[in-house]
């Protein structure tokens, strides 16, 4: 006797609008009665489900084994053909959209928070990737939350949970399960990209790497490709093992959180290389002996030096930036005389620039570097660059960076955010601020003349969608800017991102440290937008 479909009532959740990257909550909000189940099923309602083949996986976060037993369930009650999860629901985002596209399957269905710490009481999220592998764009996840407004039930198969543990073919009702290793085809997929023998060669040598995997997703990523297939020392690898609550870190690779790597990589005994990545792995953090590289500055490092690795060898079609990731990539996309895009924050931004074949490689000041291989950004393809760069040009991260400067000039860059800011404290900054716009340009504010000022639109150039609102600029005559935008992924209230960013040709002055390079630009950023008046606020949580 095939297991029974049940139809359940249920009735619209509130609040149930897809940000910058999916739905994300806290746990016990998605834990809550109908919450997911209205959510997946407003998701295969939009994209269709029968007769069709998803991917499932997450980032191992509290809940991720129960929420893929309730989206299994629901995906063959709304007669899904396949389902590809990775083993006990793991997959890292990259590793998910390389399954997606490589078993070319309708889209896939991704558990995670990204950075956001997980628990019980801490963040769990959802979000739906295309046939393409990249995430669902506006129009879609518009579409989604519409239909979590008018939602009156949803389809659950009464079935035992399938056992994801055990790698094979399984059956629920009429659907198929297909758990894989969740690592075998992302390694062979980064085999094909990077010089394996020469990066073998490095760790031969001598060469000593620390990779902190913040005890999220990557962490059987990371053994099985930098010290099983590249031969890294075992050990090169810490905080390897992904836990639910990510043994209570706040797996977000960057200078604050992934503080004990940073003091590692300042101290007398720092190893040649250093990286981090984060929740669902699709963030990285870069950082040399002594020497933090802003991420930034590591797009542009990327995009001047991927050719390389071997698949890269034939030059880059375009470069493509978030628009509050500073213009350093800009300058080498220049010089290489390829296609150079800016587009609003968020991933997805770049998916039709990818598809159209027009962009290569992306990346965003928040931790976040990618390329045409997969359709997310990518953590540990952007260490593997780096260390085929390193490994053929023979010579340190400082090295590396300051021929890079010495060429195209250095980019300051930094971002300063503001976080749990009452919402509508922050809503009446920003108000404040894009009225004040028109007046801006002409005025002088720490002796630097503000030469533009509007908020940031975008025009999609493959398919003319228009992106409104995405960010206010001001612009400065020297080059300088200041960009102030609201986090779209945040779950407590209002998180402030101050974007500040200031150019210094060369060949003096490069070598500064970044604060007090930005140090008028920052002062100029809190005066224009009052931010201790409208937030209470005068110093930052986060800098970057
Ligand atoms: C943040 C980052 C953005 C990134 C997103 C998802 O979004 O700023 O660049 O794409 O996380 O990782 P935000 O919170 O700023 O909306
Ligand atoms: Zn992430």
């Amino acid at each position: 006797m095939s297991p029974q479909i049940t139809t359940v009532q249920t009735a619209p959740i509130a609040g149930q609008k897809p940000g910058t990257s999916g739905l994300r909550k806290k746990t016990p909000v998605f834990m809550g009665r109908h919450y997911l189940e209205n959510f997946v099923q407003s998701i295969l309602d939009v994209v269709g489900c029968a007769g069709k083949t998803f991917v499932l996986g997450g980032d191992g976060r509290y809940f991720n084994d129960r929420a893929a037993q309730v989206i299994l369930r629901m995906a063959a009650a709304n007669g899904a053909a396949r389902v590809i999860v990775g083993q006990g629901a793991i997959l890292s985002t990259p590793a998910a959209s390389h399954l997606i596209r490589l078993n070319q399957t309708d889209g896939g269905i991704i558990m995670s928070a990204s950075h956001n710490p997980g628990g019980p009481n801490e963040d769990f999220g959802v979000k739906f990737n295309m046939a393409n592998g990249g995430p669902a764009p506006e129009a879609v996840t518009e579409a989604m939350y519409q239909r979590t407004t008018t939602i009156s039930e949803y389809k659950v198969l009464e079935a035992q949970d399938v056992d994801l543990g055990q790698i094979g073919r399984h059956k629920l009702g009429a659907m198929v399960v297909d758990v894989v290793d969740p690592v075998t085809d992302y390694a062979e997929l980064m085999m094909k990209l990077f010089n394996f023998e020469a990066i073998h060669t490095l760790f031969k040598s001598g060469f000593r790497m620390r990779m902190d995997c913040m005890c999220a997703v990557t962490g059987p990523y990371a053994v099985e490709i930098f010290e099983n297939l590249l031969g890294a020392p075992k050990g090169t690898v810490v905080n390897a093992i992904p836990l639910p609550d990510f043994g209570g870190m706040h797996p977000d690779p960057n200078p604050t959180w992934a503080k004990a790597l940073m003091d590692e990589m300042f101290s007398v005994m720092a190893p040649d290389f250093g990286a981090a990545s984060d929740g669902d792995g699709d963030r990285n953090m870069v950082v040399g002996r002594g020497i933090y590289v802003s991420p930034s500055d590591s797009l542009a490092v990327l995009a001047a030096n991927a050719k390389l690795a071997p698949g890269y060898e034939t030059g880059l079609k375009g470069v493509a930036r978030s628009m509050p990731t500073s213009a350093a990539a800009d300058r080498v996309a220049n010089a290489l005389g390829i296609g150079k895009y800016e587009t609003p924050t968020g991933w997805k931004f770049f998916g039709n620039l990818l598809d159209a074949g027009r962009a290569t490689i992306c990346g965003e000041e928040s931790f976040g570097t990618g390329s045409d291989h997969v359709r997310e950004k990518d953590g540990l393809w952007a260490v593997l660059l780096w260390l085929n760069i390193l490994a053929v040009r023979k010579q340190s991260v400082a090295a590396i960076l300051r021929d890079h400067w010495a060429k195209y000039g250095r980019n300051y860059y930094s971002r300063h955010d503001f976080e749990a800011i009452a919402t509508d404290k922050a809503d009446a900054m920003m108000a404040a601020l894009r009225g004040s716009l028109a007046g801006l340009p002409g005025q002088v504010i720490e002796g630097m003349t503000i030469s533009a000022a509007d908020d940031f639109a975008y025009t999609d150039p493959v398919d003319g969608s228009i992106s409104t609102r995405q960010g206010v600029r001001v612009l400065f005559q020297d080059g300088s800017r200041i960009v102030y935008r609201l986090s779209g992924t945040g779950t407590e209230g209002a998180t402030l991102r101050v974007y500040l960013e200031r150019y210094a040709p060369g060949p003096d002055g490069l070598d500064h440290d970044a604060q007090a390079a930005l140090s008028p630009v920052i002062r100029a950023a809190h005066s224009l937008a009052a931010i201790a008046a409208f937030t209470g606020r005068s110093e930052p949580d986060v800098v970057t």
